[in-house]
């Protein structure tokens, strides 16, 4: 056991609590960003005079000096201290002597922590913003090449009305490019630099703050030491952003289990992106889509768990909080695997665009076309409406497609039609002459891709 606060005990730790208590299994994980926030910190005591010049150069000198061997795997992170912060502080005067000890001046491990949470949750919002850019990056090739890719759109998961494939890929584009947004607004929102707020109540030392904010590369200090040392909701916005990509990457998933399956045959995932049945010898099954879909429990776990660990908690501190890590932690991670793990498994599937477009054909999904057609010949619409459902009824009955009746069958039931009307429910019409923007007529949608573009270009 190596503990910072001894002086006031008298009895040693019982063991039990010493490991119930103990953080550093999981908050090593930020090692670095705890070394960067005492070097920022030495920094400041420094230029402040608070400690001497020299004394804050040997003190950053020190930890270089740590954080490159922990990073050469020259110094293991020992589990026999509480923390990382006890760690760090320990090996420094273990290395430096006396002047180490300096380090902690003006500063609480509550102001630390906090910093090293929000440094670490900074750097990794970077990380899966990066991420989501590569994903956006392969939707966007994808519907570039399949803008005539037909297939069909569903309600209900019934077919509705022809779409293409990169329609419907762009409803994902759309999504990630919110959650991309997400994430610069959360990042926004959570720079300011917590540190100096000390225990809770500041410090009387004359701290420079806005300096110690410029080292690392925040906006500026937080304005309320209290909520400083307290405030987790930059961890709550994150997994709550984290989980709507998460919930976004599942229902891709879902399409793309059914998609792949034996009954529709849309797409094929490569044999590199797939597993094998022990028993089954013919199964080639989606198990990263799977994954991700399921994973997505896990991550939204970790938001419901943090809200409630903290909905109780009194100001300023307390110990619930290191409760924000391992979770955070775990769906980050899980996050980012799921975001490359998705990207490399629509990357590397084959569309078989064949099968797509029958099945947009089979369906009447042309039968609000065809309606559509009786409206512009002056039928009003609910009547249209009423005739391509006898129409739909008497196919059905007939084993036909709508476009596979004579004229004379389709005039039996409306002397509307006409020998346009094959071409106006063509597959290729009722999607082609979709052109509003937001459609999936290949006008509509080149603007949509040129917008994207640029977004792409931009981030
Ligand atoms: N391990 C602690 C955490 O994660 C660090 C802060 C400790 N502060 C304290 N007053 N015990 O929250």
């Amino acid at each position: 056991m190596a503990q910072l606060w001894g002086g006031r005990f008298t009895k040693e730790t019982d063991q039990l609590v010493y490991n119930f208590n103990a953080s550093i299994s999981f908050d090593q994980k930020f090692y670095k960003q705890d070394i960067n926030g005492s070097i920022a910190h030495a920094t400041m005591l420094g230029e402040t005079g608070i400690i001497t010049k020299e004394e804050a150069d040997k003190i950053i000198e020190g930890l270089k000096g740590i954080l490159s061997d922990v990073e050469e795997g020259k110094l293991e992170i020992s589990p026999k201290y509480e923390d990382i912060h006890s760690f760090v502080e320990a090996t420094l005067i273990d290395r430096i002597g006396d002047t180490g000890k300096k380090l902690h001046t003006g500063r609480s491990r509550n102001d630390q922590v906090a910093l090293d949470m929000r440094l670490y949750t900074r750097d990794e919002v970077v990380a899966i913003k990066d991420l989501l850019k590569e994903l956006m990056t392969t939707l966007h090739n994808l519907m570039k090449d399949n803008l005539d890719t037909y297939m069909p759109g569903f309600t209900h998961l019934q077919k509705a009305q022809p779409v293409t494939f990169a329609h419907h890929v762009g409803a994902y584009m759309e999504m990630f490019k919110r959650d991309f947004d997400r994430l610069s607004d959360i990042y926004d929102r959570m720079n300011y630099c917590p540190l100096g707020a000390g225990a809770l109540a500041g410090t009387t030392y004359p701290l420079d703050r806005k300096l110690t904010a410029d080292l690392l590369g925040f906006y500026g200090p937080t304005l309320n030491s209290m909520d400083s040392v307290s405030d987790r909701d930059y961890v709550i916005e994150l997994l709550s952003a984290l989980s709507t990509i998460c919930m976004h990457l599942s229902r891709f998933s879902e399409e793309i289990i059914i998609w792949n399956s034996n009954e529709y045959q849309f797409i094929e995932l490569d044999d590199s992106y797939s597993t094998g049945s022990s028993i089954m010898p013919q199964k080639k099954n989606p198990d990263i889509a799977e994954l991700v879909r399921g994973k997505t429990g896990r991550v939204y776990g970790a938001l419901v768990s943090i809200l409630t660990t903290m909905k109780g908690i009194p100001l300023a501190y307390n110990k619930d909080m290191q409760e924000d890590k391992e979770l955070t932690f775990d769906a980050i991670d899980t996050v980012k695997g799921c975001i490359a793990l998705f990207n490399g498994m629509i990357s590397t599937m084959k569309l078989n665009k064949e099968n797509m477009k029958v099945s947009a054909m089979k369906g009447f999904t042309n039968a609000t076309d065809a309606a559509d057609y009786l409206v512009k010949n002056g039928v009003p619409f609910r009547d249209a409406h009423g005739i391509i459902g006898q129409l739909v009824l008497y196919c059905i009955d007939n084993g036909k497609a709508i476009e596979e009746l004579s004229i004379d069958e389709l005039q039996k039931i409306s002397p509307v039609f006409k020998d346009d009307i094959y071409d106006a429910i063509s597959l290729k019409t009722c999607v082609e002459k979709r052109n509003t923007i937001g459609a999936p007529g290949p006008e509509a949608m080149k603007q949509v891709i040129e917008i994207n573009e640029e977004f792409l270009k931009n981030i």
